[in-house]
């Protein structure tokens, strides 16, 4: 089972929309969790303007010997001091199941305060979404695109990469990639009036963020 490897432009963001929109889309732990769709044809819009404001930025998209998407990794460049993205984002939001989403995310960053960790770096290259075709899981297509993307950081002179892992399989990634987790709550922890507002399925239990400083 051979693929290959190639960075995503303009052409291709539709086509890596409706790939994550099958993938991504129905199994990210967290939008799972809020059951934002159910399949590929439901209304997501607030998700859809996320990613194409991301993409294709420094993304990398595998593809099969007949040229079927199979793994996507968006990636972007962007500053340590990031709150203000999750903030424009919740005010726009159209979607309550996916505010659910960006309120969590602004708990994570204030409590993670990455910048303060970092105070000597203005930017970074964040991996925004990993997702494979399920027929290819498990076969090491994320690792592989995790390779590409630190050559890629590497080349363009960014000192750290990041991460968020929802699910237990991206976060193995990041960890045999040697990212250093530098944040790590059960989503149980993550409350509203006393109570967790994001139940994901085993094994995707923890919300962590992971970085790796190339030099
Ligand atoms: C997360 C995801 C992108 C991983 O992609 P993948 O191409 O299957 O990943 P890989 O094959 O490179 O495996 C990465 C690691 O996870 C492990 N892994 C992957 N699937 C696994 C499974 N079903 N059971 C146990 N381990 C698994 C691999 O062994 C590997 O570990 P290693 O780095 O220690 O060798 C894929 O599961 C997916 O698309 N999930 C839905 C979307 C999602 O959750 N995205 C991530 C959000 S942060």
């Amino acid at each position: 089972m051979s693929y290959t490897i190639s960075p995503v432009v303009s052409d291709d963001v539709e086509s890596v929309l409706k790939f994550l929109k099958r993938t991504f889309y129905l199994d990210e732990p967290i939008l799972r969790a809020v059951d934002y769709c159910q399949t590929g044809n439901d209304d997501t819009h607030d998700l859809d303007e996320y990613c194409r404001h991301s993409l294709p930025g420094c993304s990398f998209q595998a593809k099969d010997e007949d040229g079927n998407l199979i793994g996507v990794l968006v990636c972007d460049r962007c500053p340590v001091v990031n709150p203000t993205d999750c903030l424009t984002a919740l005010k726009d939001c159209k979607s309550p199941k996916y505010k659910t989403v960006i309120r969590m995310q602004i708990m994570r960053e204030i409590i993670a305060e990455i910048w303060n960790q970092y105070p000597n770096d203005s930017e970074l290259i964040e991996i925004k979404m990993a997702a494979t075709d399920p027929k290819w899981r498990n076969k090491g297509v994320m690792n592989k695109l995790m390779g590409v993307i630190e050559k890629t950081a590497r080349d363009l002179g960014v000192r750290l990469l990041r991460i968020e892992t929802s699910s237990a399989f991206s976060a193995k990634s990041a960890e045999s990639k040697g990212f250093k987790c530098i944040f790590s709550r059960p989503y149980t922890e993550f409350q509203f009036d006393g109570k967790p507002f994001i139940i994901t399925e085993p094994p995707h239990l923890d919300d962590r963020i992971y970085i790796k400083e190339l030099f």
